[in-house]
């Protein structure tokens, strides 16, 4: 044991119950702090520069540009005529963006009666294609305006998109117009499918617009919090969209944001508000990316809605 302090002596994470009791001590006692709104914006544009960066397109990827993966090492992709043409031309963002609500997955916002609440911002951020279907539109809203696609979900929920792209096509439309932002180039193997994608709404005369996100941006972001203490193979698909928002948006509430087994109410939560399956255990450090989350909630850089929506 007394080996084991010495390899790991300095950190700690809290307990599930010790954060369980801070959130409750802190109540719903919130106050926005302008100083520190501005502050990260800066931080966040001087490391990482999201207005400019966070998508890829053809301003800042033009021909023969090479694209590193972030999420890989000494693998790249250079832009040429099969790539190019698929980019937006520019930031297509009509910012600043005021109100932005930032969801996460998590169980936390089953029963939370939050929907209302989201639906009520002016930009809506979403992780992973989830669901909006109607037994959660109380709880999670139904307006998106930029959702997250990892390609391993084209893979896993749409057959990699090789037979039929309808059922993919059918299911997006729970997005309406908004942007899907996908990370076509952090790993090798998510740029086909990611492609795929592309095709199968550009195909389909979708409502919706690819975004592929910005390698560069993704690494520098990674790098900007591994300076503050998340130490993890990557971060997750939510502390992106917080970091993007924090850099792009007036004012930033994030719900859903809950990697822990419990409840305010100490009773057990599952890890997403329409599942139960839990992530691979050291590829991410949500318990880690929360107390940031909760730091920022406390100086009134964010806010943070846990509890039940008024
Ligand atoms: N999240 C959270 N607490 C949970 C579940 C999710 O804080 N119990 C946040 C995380 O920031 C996560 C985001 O919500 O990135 C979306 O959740 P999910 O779709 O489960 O993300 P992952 O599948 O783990 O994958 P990734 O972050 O790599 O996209």
């Amino acid at each position: 044991v007394l080996c084991w302090f010495y390899i790991f002596p300095v950190y700690r994470l809290p307990r599930d119950k010790d954060i369980v009791e801070e959130v409750l001590r802190q109540g719903d006692a919130w106050q926005k702090n302008q100083t520190g709104i501005d502050l990260y914006r800066k931080l966040l544009t001087d490391c990482c520069d999201p207005r400019r960066m966070f998508a890829v397109t053809k301003e800042n990827s033009p021909m023969g540009k090479v694209l590193w993966y972030d999420g890989e090492f000494y693998h790249s992709r250079t832009v040429t005529n099969d790539t190019y043409p698929l980019f937006v031309q520019d930031n297509p963002l009509q910012l600043p963006l005021k109100r932005c609500a930032v969801v996460g997955n998590s169980g936390i916002l089953r029963h939370s009666q939050c929907g209302h609440d989201i639906d009520q911002a002016d930009f809506i951020m979403r992780c992973n294609l989830p669901p909006l279907s109607k037994e959660y539109v109380e709880d999670v809203g139904t307006r998106s305006h930029l959702v997250t696609a990892n390609p391993s979900i084209i893979e896993k929920r749409f057959q990699n998109l090789l037979w039929s792209r309808k059922a993919f096509v059918d299911s997006m439309k729970a997005y309406g117009s908004s942007y899907i932002y996908m990370p076509a180039f952090s790993m090798k193997p998510g740029t086909e499918p990611s492609l795929r994608a592309y095709y199968a709404l550009a195909d389909a005369s979708s409502n919706l617009t690819m975004l592929f996100a910005n390698p560069d941006f993704l690494a520098t972001v990674g790098k900007f919090w591994k300076a503050r203490g998340v130490h993890a193979r990557r971060l997750s698909t939510g502390l992106f969209l917080v970091s993007l928002a924090l850099g792009l948006c007036e004012e930033v509430t994030a719900y859903g944001f809950w990697p822990f087994s419990v409840g305010l109410d100490e009773r057990p939560v599952s890890h997403h508000y329409y599942d139960n399956i839990l992530p691979y255990k050291w590829f991410h450090a949500m318990p880690e990316e929360f107390v940031q989350l909760w730091h920022l909630h406390k100086s009134g850089t964010l806010r943070m809605r846990l509890g039940h929506c008024p």
